[in-house]
């Protein structure tokens, strides 16, 4: 197969939403992988990704989560959130990316210690050649421009870039990037990125809720996105929009309490007397994530 100068490759971590319920690990596992994930990957200056790269990238993501937020062909966002930078993702990209494997990691690999409970979505593209210096914008653009296969409301795999792209409660990326062989030798340019939150499957017809710009968050709407900082929810809470303050997970199947979370950020661990009877030793990867069996999976 020949490829245009400018070949262009990309995935997007489908976010099965199964998967991001089944690689959640119990705490001691986690914490180990803190500790070494805190030796490889703690520092800044294991980024590859410059300040002024970092602000581009940013620049770019909100300047196309916004036109996907303002009326056209796709409708209008009523809920699109700003997002920020994150050194930790973009550490976690960069350490995938070092592989020189063109292929997503798994949703456990991507997770970051610093936001507990939070599901990582990926965009990955490859380009050739790979030029002198990193160029974000047309890889970024690229994954935007799937919004020519996209339908608001339909099943469209082939936009799942643009799904995450824009997908409304993303809040946080990073990005990093090496030059790579791929095929026959070559080299190209690999431009990983990661996002806090994924969009999951799920939210592939719908990225975003269609309605007037703007009108979930008038009270914090800047510049046509809703803008909470970089406030990230923990343990798969979920952003109001409105009042910018996080909705704690609900608790399944269990009438003790609401959710076993609370906290700015969901992030206190609020133990239930027993854990709900569906919850098992050893499935605390498996169906049942360890968010909903604190207990049994040795969050308390
Ligand atoms: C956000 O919070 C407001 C005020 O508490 C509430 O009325 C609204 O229903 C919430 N929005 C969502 C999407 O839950």
């Amino acid at each position: 197969m020949r490829h245009s100068p400018w070949t262009y490759l990309g995935l997007t971590a489908l976010g099965s939403w199964r998967m991001a319920q089944t690689t959640l690990i119990p705490r001691a596992l986690f914490f180990l992988w803190l500790l070494l994930s805190v030796q490889c990957v703690d520092s800044k200056s294991d980024l590859v990704v410059s300040l002024e790269n970092q602000q581009i990238i940013v620049d770019v993501h909100n300047d196309l989560r916004r036109e996907a937020a303002t009326n056209g062909p796709s409708g209008a966002a009523t809920n699109m959130r700003m997002v920020y930078w994150d050194d930790d993702i973009a550490a976690r990209a960069q350490a995938l990316v070092d592989t020189c494997i063109f292929k997503h990691d798994t949703n456990y690999e991507r997770a970051v210690a610093s936001l507990p409970g939070v599901s990582m979505g990926q965009n990955i593209a490859a380009v050739r050649p790979p030029g002198d210096v990193q160029d974000w914008e047309p890889r970024i653009r690229s994954w935007y421009n799937e919004l020519k296969h996209f339908r608001y409301g339909r099943a469209t795999p082939r936009a799942s870039h643009f799904t995450q792209l824009s997908y409304w409660e993303t809040y946080r990326v990073g990005c990093g990037f090496k030059i790579c062989p791929l095929r026959k030798g070559y080299l190209w340019g690999f431009y990983f990125c990661n996002y806090a939150m994924i969009r999951g499957r799920k939210n592939m017809k719908k990225p975003w809720t269609d309605g007037k710009q703007c009108s979930e968050c008038p009270d914090n709407c800047v510049n046509g996105l809703c803008d909470c900082g970089d406030t990230a929810c923990f343990n798969r809470g979920t952003m109001n929009i409105t009042t910018c303050k996080c909705e704690c997970a609900p608790a399944p199947f269990t009438k003790e309490m609401d959710s076993f979370f609370s906290g700015v950020s969901c992030e206190i661990v609020n133990c239930p007397a027993t854990d709900p009877k569906y919850c098992k030793p050893g499935k605390c990867q498996g169906n049942w994530p360890y968010l909903y069996c604190p207990r049994t999976c040795g969050l308390c």
